[in-house]
């Protein structure tokens, strides 16, 4: 592999560091972009090891903090001459956590980590993803996000701060849910805004995929038993690293922007199912489809807007 280079964020367990190996065995350099240096030197000695890759580098990044980000991507640039694939993998999804959590920029900790994080270093590394002659970003999404096909679920807004945490319990499930429905939209908008630059920008929707043991280690136990039951029934970490190396070299996904793409490596497209009760069960079970709160324009420029003003109000 020519000299080309990809970062995975939340690469030191899951299917960041199953994407790592695959990457490293084909040859790319790779970018392990990690919080916790010390913890990921492991999992940085697991992908060299069985990748036999010699070009694999752990680099500190924490992607809910904005400084963290701007620290990640100026040492990157003057390290790199270019970039070629950028993946957004990194998540923060903490099973049965009731507390509104914050981010050191005082943001909902989902909303800083799943969607705010990831605009800004994608905005930061758009110069160096140009200058490659196949740029691809991929951001991780979640089957999670059809629960929109709820008409009643919205994005919470007027909560991205934690504003309502005294009168509105806290629920990860539903920030999640909203943080990789927002993170959907800037993808869509995204590809429009990179198209000149010829990047091109896509979303994964992950099923249930088997939890890593490092995270299953961070679990209570009641929850440890759900995640060892989700891992027993779902396909491996290691086919979902696979596929995001397929949508992000194959000529298969070369000219595809702005899209949904399933596991199955297929293009979802917006649901266009009615309302009638068959319409809306045919519609739950059809994986091909996405709910159409997706295509909102209006709440995608507002998703947009409130990335940039938020990211940019955040201390340099
Ligand atoms: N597994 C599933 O069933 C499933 C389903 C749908 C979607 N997904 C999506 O798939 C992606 C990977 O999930 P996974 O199952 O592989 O999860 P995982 O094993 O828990 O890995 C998540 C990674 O994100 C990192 N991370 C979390 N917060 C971070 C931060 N602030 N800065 C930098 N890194 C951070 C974690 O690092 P630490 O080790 O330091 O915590 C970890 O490396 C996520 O985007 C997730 O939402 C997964």
């Amino acid at each position: 592999m020519e000299n080309r280079t990809v970062i995975i964020t939340g690469a030191n367990s899951g299917i960041g560091k199953a994407a790592a190996i695959k990457f490293a065995k084909e040859g790319y350099h790779v970018v392990m972009a990690c919080r916790n240096i010390e913890r990921s030197k492991k999992a940085q000695k697991e992908v060299i090891d069985t990748s036999k890759g010699d070009q694999v580098e752990l680099m500190e990044l924490d992607v809910s903090s904005m400084s963290s980000i701007r620290r990640f991507c100026t040492e990157f640039k003057q390290r790199y001459e270019k970039l070629d694939i950028l993946i957004h993998n990194a998540a923060y999804f903490n099973h049965g956590e009731k507390t509104y959590q914050f981010s050191v920029d005082q943001l909902e900790l989902t909303f800083a980590t799943n969607t705010f994080g990831p605009f800004l270093m994608t905005k930061l590394l758009v110069d160096h993803l140009a200058k490659s002659e196949d740029p691809r970003i991929l951001n991780a999404c979640t089957t999670n996000i059809r629960y929109f096909f709820d008409p009643k679920r919205k994005i919470e807004f007027d909560n991205l701060q934690g504003e309502l945490k005294d009168s509105k319990p806290y629920s990860v499930y539903i920030n999640y849910g909203n943080s990789k429905m927002a993170f959907l939209m800037l993808t869509f908008k995204m590809a429009d805004v990179y198209e000149g630059a010829g990047i091109k920008v896509n979303a994964i929707q992950i099923p249930a995929i088997k939890v890593s043991r490092e995270t299953i280690k961070k679990l209570s136990p009641g929850y440890r038993v759900i995640a060892s039951l989700q891992s027993f029934i779902s396909d491996s970490q290691e086919s979902m690293g696979d596929t995001y190396f397929h949508i992000c070299t194959s000529d298969e996904f070369k000219e595809v922007t702005g899209k949904l793409i399933n596991d199955k490596r297929e293009i979802v497209i917006s649901s266009h199912y009615g309302s009638g009760v068959k319409d809306v069960i045919k519609q739950f079970f059809d994986k091909n489809v996405y709910p159409t709160y997706a295509d909102d324009q209006e709440v995608i420029e507002k998703v947009w807007e409130l990335s940039d003003r938020l990211t940019s109000d955040i201390a340099k």
